[in-house]
């Protein structure tokens, strides 16, 4: 099978819910969401963070139960700390190993904190996309799906925790 056809059936696990990925899908999908990371992240005439703003001005204006949930945020500090978790998740999603950091941010997401349920996952994630599509000059399938199951696995985690103690 190519590397393009494998990925697009990769694109086609996430629609029915699975979540299964080969090394070697992992090392692809990773490269492709750091090219795609660093293009959003610094191509001509973006400054850094530009698109995480443009990420959350997105999320906020598609969905009033996302936009209530930050109405006490500092959203500068908030782009600043979401730039700084995508390593996280990204070492994550090649790893597999959790580490403190990503405990804590499912705490941090769960019932017993800023409380996001699980269905606004997916709006964060198809706006997140969205953005990429806005930024990303070379985007395309390929590149959508790296991003999707860079953040599908961190949010795999995240949703486990919300109701749990
Ligand atoms: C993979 C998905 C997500 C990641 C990586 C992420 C990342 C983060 C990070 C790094 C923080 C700051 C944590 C800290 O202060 O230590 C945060 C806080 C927060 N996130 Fe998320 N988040 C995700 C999904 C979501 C979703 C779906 C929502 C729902 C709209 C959401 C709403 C919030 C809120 C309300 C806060 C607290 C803001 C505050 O301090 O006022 N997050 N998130």
């Amino acid at each position: 099978m190519s590397q393009r056809s494998s990925l697009l059936s990769l694109q086609h696990y996430f629609t029915q819910g699975a979540l299964y990925v080969s090394s070697e899908q992992t090392n692809d999908l990773a490269r492709i969401f750091n090219d795609s990371y660093e293009r959003v992240m610094h191509g001509p005439g973006k400054s850094s963070g530009e698109f995480f703003v443009a990420f959350y001005d997105l999320l906020t204006a598609t969905s009033d139960e996302a936009a209530s949930k930050f109405r006490n945020t500092d959203m500068a500090e908030q782009v600043r700390t979401l730039q700084s978790s995508v390593t996280v998740l990204l070492n994550f999603f090649v790893s597999s190993r959790q580490d403190e950091y990503l405990g804590k941010l499912a705490e941090r997401h769960s019932k017993r904190g800023v409380d996001i349920p699980p269905e606004l996952y997916s709006v964060w994630l198809d706006c997140l996309i969205e953005t990429v599509r806005q930024f990303d000059p070379k985007f395309k399938d390929d590149v959508a799906a790296a991003w999707r199951v860079v953040f599908s696995k961190g949010i795999e985690v995240m949703t486990s925790r919300y109701a749990g103690d």
